[in-house]
Order: structure tokens, then sequence, then C-alpha cells
């Protein structure tokens, strides 16, 4: 067992652990960007790929980051130098640090929005206005979008700034319940819709014409995003998860979480987008231009409206929370300073990088670097980039560098548990894994164009 000088915070509670990482895991990712996705490429076979990546990729890469944290009882950084000191293997960690700078400033700007859309749902002002002029105005202002940034960003660092126990562990323990009901409610809405089959049909009926290869690596692609793989995060929950919890279980009920909510993002939408009459390929717009004219025309709209964009926010909240304490646990443990302190700077720097992000969409936004905005090219860099590439060394790491002895008796918490499939995941993450991300991050960077 990892003896530490410094009493460290922890999860206090199965159901905590499980919540603040299904917290991570189900974000803007699951509710904005995967209908988005699914709906551009081809509906169920789409979906029946993703599934697939999220069990053979997603859920080993995701046992193997807690397997380093718990291990290591450290941050994304500390861990590899505890696990490899003397090596460049905490470049690894650096990296991860580095992209939660860069994913939580456009991140909060999306983020920012869904505050935006509730005021405009309580104040019902999508009433008799064009919901695609209310979302332009919107987001090319100033203002507004960076103040709710900043709103945003206060929520979470109040959160982060709480603790692991009394913050993180608190707020998702009732937050999590909370989205799962909401959701629950939007798709019973969805369904009972007069023609809401047509939707279901589209979203798990597999049209296996629309696959190509930049198909299936975008799958994983978000299939990585989704599960907040790759940058740390879960390095940093497992660091405080008990050491007599089952991780293989944990990363199983979080996977399988992160894929029902996604699945029913999916089934809340669809139906409704079909019932109505709108089309489902409608890019990263669905949720904020279709979805404000679907509620428009829904019975009972202007309440679902309320409770899809709080529903919304909710769920970019406890990602958000997740991806600040990458960045806290590391200055806090690092450079030796208290969490309160750590969480003031991170958070507030990483808001001002944000307001490029946010400005983007701007008239200001006379700052473009190669003909992209800042928050095309914080996205690009972190999700195409850093994250494929971290998720690839994170189970080159234990593949190659910690083994097989090591990472079995972690995670069988020291031979307690048989590990009946340990050699299967072995395999994966030694050998398919990282070939199969290796081919998602040429992709991403243009070195292999389709
Ligand atoms: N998974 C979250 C979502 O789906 C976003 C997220 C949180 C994330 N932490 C992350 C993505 C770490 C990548 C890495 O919205």
């Amino acid at each position: 067992m990892a003896s530490t000088n410094l009493p460290r915070d922890s999860f206090g509670s199965k159901f905590g652990v499980v919540a603040a990482s299904a917290g991570s895991a189900i974000g803007l990712g699951n509710i904005w960007r995967f209908p988005y996705v699914v709906g551009e490429n081809g509906g169920g076979a789409f979906l029946l790929i993703y599934l697939a990546f999220i069990i053979t990729i997603g859920l080993p890469v995701m046992l193997s980051e807690f397997t380093i944290g718990r291990k290591a009882q450290r941050n994304a950084f500390g861990s590899f130098r505890k696990l490899a000191p003397k090596s460049y293997w905490p470049l690894v960690g650096l990296m991860g640090i580095i992209a939660a700078f860069a994913i939580l400033a456009f991140y909060s700007t999306i983020a920012g929005w869904t505050l935006e859309y509730i005021i405009n749902s309580v104040s019902n002002s999508f009433a008799g206005n064009d919901p695609e002029v209310i979302f332009e105005n919107f987001k090319s202002g100033t203002f507004r979008p960076i103040l709710w940034q900043l709103i945003f960003m206060i929520m979470t660092a109040w959160i982060v700034f709480s603790g692991v126990k009394h913050g993180i562990e608190r707020y998702t323990k009732i937050l999590m319940p909370f989205l799962l009901l909401l959701i629950i409610i939007m798709c019973i809405r969805s369904l009972t819709l007069d023609g809401a089959a047509e939707g279901v049909e589209f979203l798990f009926r597999p049209d296996f014409s629309k696959i190509s290869w930049p198909v299936i690596l975008k799958a994983l692609g978000q299939a990585a995003f989704s599960l907040s793989i790759g940058m740390g995060t879960l390095i940093t929950y497992g660091s405080y998860i008990n050491k007599k919890e089952n991780l293989t279980k944990t990363a199983i009920q979080v996977s399988a979480a992160d894929t029902i909510i996604a699945v029913l993002a999916g089934v809340m939408i669809f139906p409704a987008v079909f019932a109505l009459g709108f089309q489902p390929d409608d890019g990263p717009g669905l949720v904020f231009v279709v979805l404000p004219g679907l509620f428009l025309e829904m019975p009972g709209g202007y309440v679902f409206s309320i409770i899809f964009f709080v529903l919304l926010a909710v769920a970019a909240l406890t990602s958000t929370v997740s991806v600040l304490e990458v960045v806290v646990a590391y200055f806090s443990e690092e450079l030796n300073i208290s969490r309160k302190r750590a969480t003031v700077i991170a958070a507030s720097s990483i808001w001002v990088l944000g307001i490029f992000a946010t400005l983007s969409f701007s008239d200001l936004s006379g700052f473009k670097i190669l003909d992209k905005t800042i928050f095309d090219l914080l996205e690009y860099f972190a999700a195409n980039m850093l994250l494929p590439l971290g998720a690839m060394l994170i189970v080159i790491f234990l593949g190659w560098h910690l083994g097989y002895k090591k990472t079995r008796l972690e995670i069988t918490n020291e031979g307690l548990f048989k590990g009946r499939m340990f050699g299967v995941y072995f395999f994966i993450i030694k050998f398919i894994a990282p070939i199969a991300i290796a081919l998602v991050f040429l992709y991403g960077i243009g070195l292999i164009n389709f």
C-alpha cells in the first residue's frame, strides 16, 4: 500500500467514486456532441461501431488510468514521476495538464452558453423569434458570453475549491441522479410524440453504406472524448479511489453509465426531431438551434426547454469540475500550495485563456491564426492531438513499462480478485489499443488522409 506523508483527500464511498467519474464522463460530449455526430454519420451503424470502441478500447484505457492513479496516489504528473522516476514518462502527465487547460478553455465557452439558454427558456424568449437569429446574435456578442463563461468557471471552481470528498463527491452524488431523472423525463416526452418511431429507427437501424474509414475513426475519437480518457482526469480521480474498491467493476459501471446516457440523449433528441419534421444532421447547432425551434412546437415545450438546458448545464458542470481538478491536483501537490489557492490560480488563468475561445465567435475575432479561430485551435490541439496521444502513451506505459505483474496486482487488489479477464485486458492495452489509437492520431493530425 502506498504511504504518503500528506493526508490525502479521497472519495468516501463506492457511489461517490462512480458518481464523480460518471459525472466527468457524462457531459457536453454526450448530449451536445454525440447526437449530432451520430446524425451526421448515419445513425445506427455509427452507434454500433461506437459501442464496439467503448468496450474494446475505451473501457481498457479507463481501467488503465484508474490503475495508474490508484497505484501512485498522486496527480497526473506526480503519478508518472512516482511510478517511473528519472524517466521521460512524467511528460505524459504534463501533457495532460496542458490538455486540461486547453479543453476547459473551449469547453467552458459552450458550458456558458447553456446558462444563457436556461435564462432564454425561462423568459420564453424563443417564442416568436427565429432560433437561428437568437443563436447568432448571442454567440457573436462579447459581454454576455464571457460573463456566462466566468459564472460557469466560478461554479466549477467552487466545487473543486471545496475538496474531493466535500466538494466533488458531495455535488456529483446529488447532480448525477438529478441528471438521470431529467433525461428520463425528456425521453418520455420525446417518445410520446406522434411520429416518434421514425427517430428511434434512425438511431438504431444500422445503415452500413455510410461507414467509411473517417467515420470509424470519428467514432473512436468520440468514444475517447466521451469517456474522459487520455488526459489524466481518470488518473487523478483514480488516485482518490480506496484500495479496497474493485477498479474493474468501477470502470465498467462508469463506461456503461456514459454509454447509456449518450444513447438516451439520442433517444431524447431524434424522435422529437423526426416527429416535428426537423433534420437530424444539423451539426453543432442541433442543440442550440434545432432544439429551441422544436420546443416551440412541442406540447409543454416551455417546461421541457427549461429541463433540457438545465440538464445540459448540469452535465457540463460535473465534467468541467473533473478537468479543473486535474490542474488543481497538480498545482497543489507539485508546487506545494493549498488546494484553495491552487483552485483560484488555475480557474482564473483558464478563464483568461477561455475568453479567447469565447471571442472566437464574436465580431472581434480579428485574431485568427492560420485561418483558424482560437476556439477551433484549442479544440483541435486538445481533442485531435493531446488526447489520442495521451491515451496511447498511457496504455503503452502500463503494457510496456509497468508491466504485467504490477498491473495485475493493482487491478486485482493484490490478488484478492481472480482477474479472469486480465489476460484479455492486458493484450488489448499492450498491442491493440496503442495501434488503434495511433490510427486516430495520424488521422487527426492529417498524416493519413482518406
Ligand atoms: N467526457 C466529457 C464529455 O463527454 C468531457 C471531459 C471531461 C473530458 N474530462 C475530460 C474529455 C477529459 C477528455 C478528457 O463532455
